[in-house]
């Protein structure tokens, strides 16, 4: 059981709970892989209700792991998934029942880290999840204009990607960048808040500079590859994804496995109107917010 000091810190409400372990399926003396450990609120539950499960953990962040090793008695690994087949190895084990992505951030991570990932607070402009590659701030202070828009463009979708970086080279010009404030200035310089505006203006630049900062997108695809191959027969594998991008990359993943005769969707689990993903129930919206963009996918390996 955590102790009280780790309960405090321990802050993230793990999505769709419910969902994933059905979809997960566990059955006794199963081999459970969970690449984004996080808070270990899933693989907490998995434990709880499937003692028997060998459960092999993963997180890029250290402090992520080091909080769940104080409360989780399974095998932990600080490491990306998209080197899980290196993991797998070491561990001496060949194939594995079930995979969990549950991608993104922690809420711990967004709130508590002190690395820059929230445009609501003033810290150093980091957003690194683990402490590999480059800071945020050393990517606007040093690519050029013209890859800070496609940044922003092809990972945010931000519509004003051109004024943005344009703003960003004026400003570093002057000062380079230090912190998440002197960004959302510069984003609020180019698109001035308006009642009108349904989320923050910084909202994209944030979530495109995360993405690439941490390269989410290539680590997506090559975590589902090499997941898929590590997955026994009958394996199941659960995604979920908090934007379009991450989701796009996962339904055409699925799709191209079951098109291919080599997975098969867990209908049991699909709403009745077709290939839609699972969502979060608005009671779990309500007490969980983070739940709002939460789309689960899974399939099953043939
Ligand atoms: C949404 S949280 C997971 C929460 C967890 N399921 C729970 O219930 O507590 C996502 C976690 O995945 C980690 N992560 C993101 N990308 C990763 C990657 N490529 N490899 C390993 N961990 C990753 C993040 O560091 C973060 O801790």
């Amino acid at each position: 059981m955590p102790n009280v000091a780790c309960a405090m810190l321990d802050k993230h409400k793990p999505v769709l709970l419910q969902e994933s372990i059905e979809a997960l399926d566990i059955q006794d003396g199963e081999i459970f892989l969970d690449g984004t450990l996080g808070g270990g609120g899933h693989s907490e539950e998995v434990l709880r209700r499937f003692p028997t499960t060998r459960i092999i953990g993963l997180d890029r962040d250290p402090e992520a792991v080091k909080r769940v090793r104080e409360k989780l008695n399974i095998e932990i690994r600080v490491e990306n998934f998209r080197h899980l087949d290196k993991v797998l190895e070491e561990l001496e084990v060949r194939k594995v029942d079930a995979i969990l992505l549950d991608l993104g951030l922690s809420s711990d991570q967004l709130e508590t880290s002190g690395r820059g990932f929230s445009f609501l607070r003033d810290e150093p402009l980091d957003m690194r999840m683990s402490n590999e590659g480059i800071k945020a701030k050393d990517l606007l202070n040093s690519w050029d204009q013209h890859a800070i828009e496609l940044v922003l463009h092809g990972f945010g979708e931000e519509r004003d990607s051109r004024k943005i970086a344009e703003e960003i080279v004026r400003r570093r010009g002057i000062k380079p960048f230090e912190t998440t404030f002197e960004l959302v200035e510069a984003v609020l310089k180019v698109k001035p808040r308006s009642f009108r505006d349904k989320i923050h203006p910084a909202t994209k630049t944030f979530q495109a500079l995360r993405i690439a900062v941490n390269e989410e997108l290539t680590n997506l695809e090559i975590g589902l590859e090499k997941g898929f191959k590590a997955l026994d027969a009958n394996g199941r594998f659960v995604v979920i994804s908090f934007h379009s991008l991450e989701d796009r990359i996962v339904k055409n993943f699925f799709r191209d496995k079951v098109g291919l005769g080599l997975a098969k969707r867990v209908t049991s689990l699909y709403s009745a109107r077709g290939n839609k993903p699972i969502t979060a129930s608005m009671e779990e919206i309500d007490e969980n917010p983070r739940s709002r963009s939460a789309k689960l996918r899974v399939i099953e390996k043939i």
